[in-house]
């Protein structure tokens, strides 16, 4: 088996095989490989029994299309109407300044890409958004300086 069969064969049997697994299955394969290929895709529809599109679909709607040429750490703001509510903007616009790039765009060092996504299905404690798979909710200018911090620091440790 090639190693993106088997992978997605490790995910399916964490995750499950029903339209719920989907997305941590495809949350999984972006982590290892950094992007979503139409090979992963399809081979995910193969494992779990959905068609293709689906599979796109979900991959789209959740913006894991775009990931090709993208930093370490991908964020994901929630767009969605109760996190625009709930102060996503300020939110956004924390994180830009921080990291000097705009929506769609990656840090010259490719440490991070930011991106906008829809519903995260964490909407009672918007705003939220994703840092590679691991969900940050409740957010405020404040807290997501704090948490970018955080992980500009555990790359620096890293690289030294
Ligand atoms: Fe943002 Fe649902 S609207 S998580």
């Amino acid at each position: 088996m090639d190693p993106i069969q088997i992978l997605i064969k490790d995910l399916a049997d964490k995750h499950g095989r029903s339209r719920e697994s989907l997305l941590p299955i495809i949350q999984g394969v972006v982590e290892q490989e950094n992007y979503l290929s139409e090979q992963s895709m399809i081979e995910i529809a193969r494992e779990i029994d959905l068609p293709a599109a689906d599979v796109y679909g979900t991959a789209s709607f959740y913006s894991f299309l775009e990931t090709k040429r993208t930093g370490k750490y991908i964020i994901r703001v929630c767009k969605t109407i109760t996190c625009a509510m709930k102060g996503k903007n300020q939110v956004l616009f924390a994180i830009q300044e921080m990291l000097k790039i705009k929506l769609g765009e990656t840090t010259p060092d490719k440490r991070f890409t930011l991106l906008e996504t829809n519903c995260l299905g964490w909407c009672h404690k918007a705003p939220a958004m994703l840092i590679n798979d691991e969900v940050y909710i409740q957010l405020t200018p404040e807290k997501v300086r704090e948490i970018l911090s955080a992980y500009m620091k555990q790359n620096n440790n890293n690289n030294h």
